[in-house]
Parts: C-alpha cells; structure tokens; sequence
C-alpha cells in the first residue's frame, strides 16, 4: 500500500494521543506515538542509573536499545529490549525526565530513524513534536493541536488520576510549562508549528470534536489525492 502519513504535533496535554489514536481507529489507520519511544528510552536511563547530563552515555543507550511497539500498530503496548514497559513510562518520574533525554541529538536521530522505518509503508497517524518538521516534512496531512496551559493541566490531572496517579492540578502546571519550555528551546528539531500545518485549538472542544475536525481534513487530503 502506498504511504500515507497524518503529522499531528503540539504541546504536552493538547490531547494528541487520545485524537491521533482515535482518528486513526476511525480511518483504520495505524497509529504511532513518538513519544512513548522517548519515555521508554528515558525510563531505561532512569533505570540504569544513567546521568541524564552525559549525552555520549545517552546516545550510547538509544544506539543499543531494541524499541518495539505492539505489532499490531495500534500503539497500546511499548516493549524495550522484550519488556513490557507500558505502565512505567507513564509515572511522573518519566515525565519530569524525558525532555532532558529528548534534546540530546544522538538520542533524536536514533529515534527519528526508528521512526522512519515503522511508518514508512501503509497508512499512520503519526504522533510528537517534531514530525510535521522533522520526521515527515513531507507528511499527507499536517495538524498542530493547541490549548491553553490550565485546560492542558487539568486534561493531564484527570487523565493521571483515571490511572490512580494523583498529582495535583498546580504541580501539572508548572511541570507542563517546564517541559514546553524545553521542548520548544532546544536546538535540535524543537516543538514548533510547520508553516503548512494547520492549526487546530482544542480549548473547550471536546474529544469527539477534535476527532471530527481532524478525520474531516484527513478526508479532504484523500479525496484530492484521488
Ligand atoms: O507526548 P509525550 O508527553 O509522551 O512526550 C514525551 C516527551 O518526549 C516530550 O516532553 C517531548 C519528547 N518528544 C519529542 O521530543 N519528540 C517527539 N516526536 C515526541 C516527544
């Protein structure tokens, strides 16, 4: 089949992963979170005792590491070296870690390659930061999500409590606001909107609403193909 890629990119919280999952269930579309290989990578390092300050070391753990995602593409389970790491790369450790493991270029280049390779034949909805800019410039379909930073905490609080984490509404904040910072500072393939992606805030819509928006763009991009 031939490769078609929806690009869906923004910052932590404005609901990538539940409408990149869900568009690309409405379209029978694979589905691919780029983020969740950074967090594996970075749970690793966590694991392993690694200084996140030392680069070579991190370079060194993405260039050996085996990151697999569930064969089936549905994105629901991340295996790193066969283990099943799903749950813990969700913990707050992670998160508050991964943007230090995500600006390293060796670390993004081993990603962006693995990235490449998987989504490189059928159709995706490709989820992060970097992949409308970086990973897939020449992507079919290019969507930047957006919210304001207090709905991006509270979504982030409600979805952490629905898993029994509790963190609270202003830790999310100052930690969500921490990480754009870093994701949009650093130097190498930092979060910004590709010039011909078109910008989708999701303030106040709801999640079917941010479904439709998106599948409603996917289909116009596939009907002009045709
Ligand atoms: O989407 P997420 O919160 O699971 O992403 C975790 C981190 O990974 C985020 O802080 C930035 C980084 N990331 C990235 O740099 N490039 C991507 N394509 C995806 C995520």
């Amino acid at each position: 089949m031939s490769r078609f890629v929806v690009a869906i990119d923004g910052p932590a919280g404005a609901g990538k992963s539940t409408t990149a999952r869900r568009v690309a269930e409405r379209l029978g579309f694979l589905y691919l979170d780029t983020g969740a290989m950074y967090r594996a990578l970075t749970w690793k390092a966590l694991e392993g005792g690694i200084d996140l300050a030392d680069e070579e070391a991190l370079g060194e753990l993405a260039e050996t590491s085996r990151i697999d995602i569930d064969s089936e593409g549905r994105g629901d389970r991340l295996l790193v070296d066969g283990d099943d790491v799903t749950e813990e790369i969700r913990t707050p450790e992670v998160s508050r870690a991964v943007s230090h493991v995500a600006k390293v270029p060796a670390v993004r280049r081993a990603m962006v390659r693995l990235q490449r390779a998987i989504a490189n034949e059928g159709r995706f909805v490709v989820e992060g930061r970097d992949i409308g800019t970086v990973v897939f410039p020449d992507a079919d379909v290019k969507v930047y999500l957006e919210a304001s930073l207090e709905e991006r905490a509270e979504r982030r609080r409600r979805e952490l409590s629905d898993r029994g984490v509790q963190q609270t509404h202003g830790e999310l904040v100052e930690e969500i606001r921490r990480r754009d910072e870093i994701d949009s500072g650093r130097e190498d393939s930092p979060l910004t909107r590709a010039d011909d992606a078109g910008p989708l805030d999701t303030t106040g819509l709801t999640i079917e609403g941010q479904v439709d928006e998106v599948v409603r763009r996917v289909r116009a991009a596939l009907e002009a193909q045709r």
